[in-house]
């Protein structure tokens, strides 16, 4: 018998005459003619460039790499999380599929609470925590609707990969070796990710037979194979075993709901991304900030730049933390006002040129996150163009696999606020917008965005980060539009991040110069760095040639540029 590997080698070396793959890092992007995915992974981008080559579209692409993703990217690619879809036809009206998570219908704002008292290992870690997955019923609704080639066709690479197994790589070996910590709990979860129970090497093969299963299961019976029978059966076993309470009925309820876009403009730009429940709203709200001022003249990483995108970054955060959650329970959240010119009007009278601001609620911790979730970027030959960022929320979820399923929960319900009125300086937040409810979907910050001018698609973005994702999307899009980067550029270009509470600036560790940062503590700034922030895909189209140019972004190693 000819192995998966050999069969899948000799299919990669045909391609190779078209098709480019490179592990990109140098500032250059990868330019190509006819089509392009970016993702977090390489095998899956190559699978979605496969699928174009063989005549999909964008559609077909994204579905077919978000499949892929779920084998080979386990701590965020995923069947059993949710996310979004952005969709721009370069022909048509765009639409965004909105596959979010739903809390199951007995979910309440105080479910979280033991004896009163707020307990966090419930609202993250818990069978409690796990949300109504919406990936399998999203794409399988925009496959329905947009997608040229047969459904089958588009899980076929990621079947064979999770009954073949693919290699382990040495970002994979070390992301499983702590994702191992999460699942201890679950013995099917550690039988899956691990060597009888000892974390897998760089070059070790990982075979997942159950997902391939249920996988093949959802090809041959598509969103019902998932949500109904076997599937929601062992899932739900498995959720009432460990005190969760989500039902039958909510797996069959779940409903992915196609949505009109959020649209805003920055410098003559189109800009399409990702209405509530993600709080996307504050990147229109950013953009429209920083149009005011002349950001190509004031450089990149200066420290008038720096303090700007900060003040700006302050205001719109704390107009998340006010406003934003999920419309259906949420009637009158002031978006129009939120997205117009006139408020970012206001609000740059309300930022001082020379001196930080103070974000006016006390000192308090976000919930810490880690950048796991992941996004894809991809472009077709007919410029039809894709944005999808999809997650588990933590990476490898709430560790659960429900025994014969082969796939990960979520632990999504953890983006639904704590408890009402409870705000305090361990990272709890009690708005009321976004505390838990029956079917309600969790405030996201997920980002997915497109943009375009006169009509043409001009660049395809987004990222994953949790709450860091919106100015991980914003700063892209300054570095190219603002800065005049290329796609590697601006995807390679340092980052910092403020997100109102703590009111802290948190840049990249050496990713501006010494200067800018003393003279922004100087001016009030209290300062902070991290390692890394986010993991930004980006395509844009050449202006001058129409090529597709690629930016991967190497923070996280395995990220790929692939096409043809
Ligand atoms: O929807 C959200 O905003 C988060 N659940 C995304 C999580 C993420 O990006 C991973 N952790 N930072």
């Amino acid at each position: 018998m000819i192995s998966f590997r050999t069969q899948f080698c000799r299919g990669v070396t045909l391609l190779l005459l078209l098709l480019v793959e490179v592990a990109n890092s140098a500032n250059a992007p990868l330019r190509m003619p006819h089509a392009m995915v970016v993702a977090q992974e390489g095998i899956a981008a190559q699978v979605g460039a496969e699928v174009m080559k063989a005549g999909g579209n964008a559609i077909d692409g994204a579905i077919a790499t978000a499949f892929a993703l779920a084998v080979t990217h386990p701590a965020a690619g995923n069947i059993g999380g949710g996310g979004f879809l952005l969709y721009r036809p370069a022909q048509g009206e765009p639409v965004l599929y909105d596959f979010r998570e739903t809390a199951p219908q007995a979910s309440r704002p105080d479910m979280w609470l033991v004896d009163g008292k707020y307990d966090a290992q419930r609202h993250h870690n818990s069978h409690l925590a796990v949300g109504v997955p919406g990936t399998v019923a999203g794409l399988y609704q925009a496959w329905r609707e947009h997608g040229k080639l047969p459904w089958s066709r588009l899980l076929a690479p990621a079947i064979r990969l999770a009954s073949q197994g693919f290699i382990v790589s040495d970002e994979l070996s070390s992301s499983l070796r702590s994702g191992l910590q999460r699942m201890q709990n679950y013995p099917a979860a550690v039988a899956q990710f691990s060597n009888h129970g000892k974390p897998y090497e760089q070059g070790a093969r990982l075979v997942q037979k159950d997902l391939a299963v249920t996988l093949e299961l959802i090809a041959r019976q598509g969103s019902d194979g998932f949500y109904k029978g076997r599937i929601a059966q062992l899932l739900v076993e498995e959720i009432q075993r460990g005190g969760g309470v989500l039902t039958l009925q909510d797996l069959a309820n779940y409903r992915p709901l196609a949505r009109t876009p959020l649209r805003g403009t920055y410098r003559g730009y189109d800009v399409l991304t990702v209405p509530p429940p993600s709080s996307a709203v504050a990147l229109i709200e950013m953009l429209n900030v920083c149009e005011g001022y002349d950001l190509r003249d004031m450089g990149f990483g200066t420290t008038a730049t720096l303090h700007l995108m900060t003040e700006t970054m302050r205001r719109a955060y704390a107009d998340r933390a006010h406003y934003l959650g999920d419309p259906a329970f949420n009637p009158s959240m002031p978006i129009q006002r939120l997205l117009s010119k006139d408020y970012a009007e206001y609000l740059r009278t309300t930022i001082n040129l020379k001196a930080a601001s103070v974000s006016e609620v006390g000192q308090f911790e976000w919930p810490p996150e880690s950048p796991q979730t992941t996004h894809l970027s991809i472009v077709d030959e007919a410029r039809n163009a894709v944005a999808l960022t999809y997650t588990l929320e933590a990476a490898y979820g709430s560790g659960i696999v429900a025994p014969g399923t082969g796939f990960l929960l979520n632990n999504e319900m953890g983006d639904f606020n704590a408890q009402a009125g409870l705000t305090n300086e361990q990272g709890l937040i009690g708005t009321t917008p976004n505390l838990a409810a029956g079917g309600k979907r969790m405030l996201s910050s997920m980002s997915p965005t497109i943009l375009s001018k006169q009509g043409q698609l001009f660049m395809v973005t987004g990222s994953p980060g949790g709450r860091t994702i919106i100015n991980t999307v914003l700063q892209t899009i300054l570095n190219v539009v603002d800065h005049n980067m290329n796609a590697q550029a601006a995807v390679d270009a340092g980052r910092l991040h403020h997100q109102w509470l703590p009111d802290t600036v948190v840049t990249e560790a050496a990713a501006f110069s010494k200067d800018s940062l003393t003279a922004l503590s100087t001016m009030g700034h209290r300062l902070s760095t991290r390692e890394s922030i986010g993991a930004a895909q980006v395509i844009v189209v050449n202006q001058r040639d129409g090529m597709l140019e690629g930016g991967a972004d190497k923070r996280d190693p395995d990220s790929t540029v692939s096409g043809y």
